[in-house]
């Protein structure tokens, strides 16, 4: 099944991330998992994908260091001599309103979910050439295309990997290799989870569907981007947010 592709998860071991793991595992491919720091929590998702017949690994590394990534890459194709996916999926945010946001905010987030994305992509793509084919996609977000108060660092990052996604779709498109974009809305995950409560109503009132998200409905819409049956998309950017955006 799946030719025994092997997929690349940047934050792979909670939230959306997991999921996707999950969702990538089960569909036949080998699935790395790259963590940040939380080691018991990556054999955690792990032993999931294990448990589902699924075969995967665990790697430690920082996106926002060239030397982490490269490390990642010469382990996966020692393992596995392969490179067929790309999710750019690590991401934080630090909310802060514009005139409390001192720039370490604004360099942490737009290091991590922005230049992370660059790195792991830079790194990554040239890989996939060899296969005739590659499938990469980028965990935007909704506030990306509309902003948020408190959010001008992670909307600024967000809007960034959307266009990179485009400018990648374009460069990489010769080679078969597509390039688009997930945009979720409001998604039930630790993220999430630390918002005040009258936010999250605020935010649920705004939402068409009546309900936040679920890490796993992310998934599936990245299954079917990296899917054969998505070959003629690239380029683009995918909402999944209730109908928050429309
Ligand atoms: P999460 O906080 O549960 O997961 C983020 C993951 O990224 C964690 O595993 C974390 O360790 C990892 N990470 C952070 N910095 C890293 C670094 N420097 N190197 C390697 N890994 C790093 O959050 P969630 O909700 O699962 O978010 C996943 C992605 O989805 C993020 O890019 C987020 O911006 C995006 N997103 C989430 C939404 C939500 O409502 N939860 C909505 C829209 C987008």
């Amino acid at each position: 099944m799946n030719d025994g592709q092997v997929a690349i998860v940047t934050g792979g071991s909670r939230g959306i991330g997991k999921a996707i793991s999950l969702e990538l595992a089960s569909s036949g491919r080998r699935v790395a998992i790259v963590y940040k720091s939380n080691r018991d929590r990556a054999l955690e998702t792990l032993k999931e994908i294990e448990s589902l017949g699924g075969e995967g690994d665990i790697f430690q590394a920082d996106v926002t260091k060239w030397t982490d990534i490269e490390e990642v890459v010469k382990r996966v194709l020692t393992k596995w001599g392969r490179i067929d996916i790309l999710i750019n999926n690590a991401g934080i945010t630090k909310d802060k309103l514009l005139f409390k946001m001192d720039e370490e905010d604004w360099d942490e987030v737009l290091d991590t979910d922005l230049k992370g994305a660059f790195i792991c992509t830079r790194l990554i793509a040239r890989h996939m050439i060899k296969n005739g084919e590659g499938r990469i996609v980028n965990i935007a977000s909704v506030i990306g295309e509309i902003g948020n108060i408190g959010q001008s660092n992670y909307s600024a990052a967000k809007a960034g990997l959307i266009g990179f996604t485009k400018a990648c779709a374009k460069e990489l498109s010769r080679w078969n290799i597509t390039v688009n974009a997930v945009a979720p809305g409001y998604i039930d995950t630790e993220m999430t989870s630390i918002l005040d409560e009258s936010i999250k109503k605020e935010y649920l009132s705004r939402i068409p569907l009546g309900r936040f998200g679920k890490a796993e409905e992310v998934a599936k819409l990245v299954l079917f981007l990296v899917s054969k049956d998505a070959s003629y998309i690239t380029g683009q950017v995918i909402n999944i947010d209730g109908g928050l955006v429309m």
